[in-house]
């Protein structure tokens, strides 16, 4: 799970690194309420989980209470990047005299732990890799030992901090590795990590992306899960525990199995091709268990999306045998009544395949219609969605 800015500062807070909070508002009238109370010039911040918010116009500085609610009343529902903006951060606007780039990272190809680091940060740090890559430091953290004064100080000394900051530069890798390692993320992100009037060293921004397999060890982070930007869809087939990835296209695909969903999608995207460039709508693994309800759920959520016009099922019976998937298919349609309106194409084989067909051919429900291969149904669901297109 990615977190806005606003919680990466609560937890590199928490964790000791030098960071402002401010005030999160979800009105333009809170956010003049929130510039009064702090006084003096403000930062109005989008929080979104995408990159690049000052220059989409996201980060404003406002002189007054009163341009605080007027850019606020304009970042607020504004589009990033295909997020919509329903919340700003209002802080304190401290101006950067120096900006630099700070982050840990899960290097996966190297089965351990990286620090990302550079004096010449800021906004422009992706040019700044490009053009002058030298200046942007890459060190090895060892999983092991982590990042103790002696790590600290070389990754430190290594991006080439001033003197007069080494030692809060210290402090601060120090706790964002902390954070880092406690709040069991796979990413810490600073930039820009600033230098302020006076030398001092804070935290202007922040990113962090936490690992969900380690969510059973953190209540707290459940708080940090954005309802109003999730897929109303996904967040109904996460509370039925189905495995549902929303996709762009129309033909909606259920599968039992990671692997077999997944060459479904090529399948449909390839045979969508002939058929007025459908693609797959979604991605969704019934898993082993593919009962009646189970089936009905995952048909619920996939029917529910306006832009599936037709459905793929495409199962390899193995545990579960294609009688009880075929079963489960004809309880579904008995479940779902006349909320099912879309053609199912329906790919059935292994495992009591034969039983697993005569009961779909004996039901013979008007939606459905019963293909032998995996193209061939493909090439059916892609057609019946360009028809309904
Ligand atoms: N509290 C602040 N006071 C003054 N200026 C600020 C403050 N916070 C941010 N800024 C300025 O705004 C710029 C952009 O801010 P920030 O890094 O938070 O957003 P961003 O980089 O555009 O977003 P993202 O990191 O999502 O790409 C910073 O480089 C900094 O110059
Ligand atoms: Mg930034």
């Amino acid at each position: 799970m990615d977190l806005m800015e606003y919680q990466a500062k609560e937890l590199f807070a928490k964790h000791g690194a030098k960071t402002t909070l401010g005030v999160v508002v979800e009105s333009a009238d809170d956010a003049k309420l929130a510039a009064e109370e702090l006084g003096g010039v403000t930062v109005i911040k989008a929080q979104v989980k995408a990159g690049g918010r000052g220059k989409a116009g996201g980060v404003k500085i406002a002189k007054t209470a009163d341009e605080a609610y007027e850019y606020a009343s304009a970042i607020l529902g504004m589009d990033i990047k295909g997020h919509t903006v329903h919340r700003v951060l209002v802080v304190p606007a401290t101006p950067p005299v120096e900006e630099y780039y700070f982050s840990f990272l899960l290097d996966r190809s190297n089965r351990s732990y990286l620090c990302i680091a550079s004096v010449e940060g800021g906004v422009e740090i992706e040019e700044v890799a490009k053009t002058n890559p030298e200046a942007v430091k890459q060190i090895a953290v060892d999983p092991g030992t982590g990042v103790d004064d002696a790590k600290a100080a070389e990754i430190v000394d290594e991006a080439g901090f001033p003197a007069e900051l080494r030692d809060q530069a210290i402090a601060m890798a120090k706790s964002l590795w902390t954070a880092f390692v406690e709040e069991d993320a796979t990413l810490v992100e600073v930039n820009p990590l600033a230098r302020l009037e006076g030398d001092v060293l804070e935290a202007l921004d922040g990113k962090m992306s936490l690992d969900d397999n380690a969510d059973f060890r953190h209540e707290d982070h459940s708080g940090y899960e954005d309802s109003a930007a999730a897929d109303p869809l996904e967040a109904k087939a996460k509370s039925k525990g189905l495995n549902y990835v929303k996709l762009d296209g129309e033909v909606g695909i259920i599968g039992n199995g990671a692997g077999l969903v997944m060459s479904t999608l090529d399948v449909v995207a390839y045979a969508g091709e002939a058929h007025g460039s459908v693609k797959p709508a979604n991605f969704l693994d019934i898993g082993g268990g593919a009962n009646a309800q189970v089936m009905a759920d995952g048909l619920d959520v996939i029917l529910n999306d306006e832009q599936v016009k037709s459905v793929f099922v495409n199962v390899f019976g193995g545990i579960t045998s294609c009688d009880a998937v075929a079963d489960g298919i004809v309880g579904a349609l008995d479940i779902l009544g006349d909320d099912a309106t879309k053609p199912l194409v329906v790919r059935l084989d292994g495992n009591n395949v034969e039983e697993g067909r005569r009961i779909l051919n004996e039901a013979n429900h008007p939606l459905v219609s019963l293909e032998e291969t995996m193209d061939g149904a493909a090439d059916k669901a892609a057609e019946l969605a360009n028809a309904a297109k």
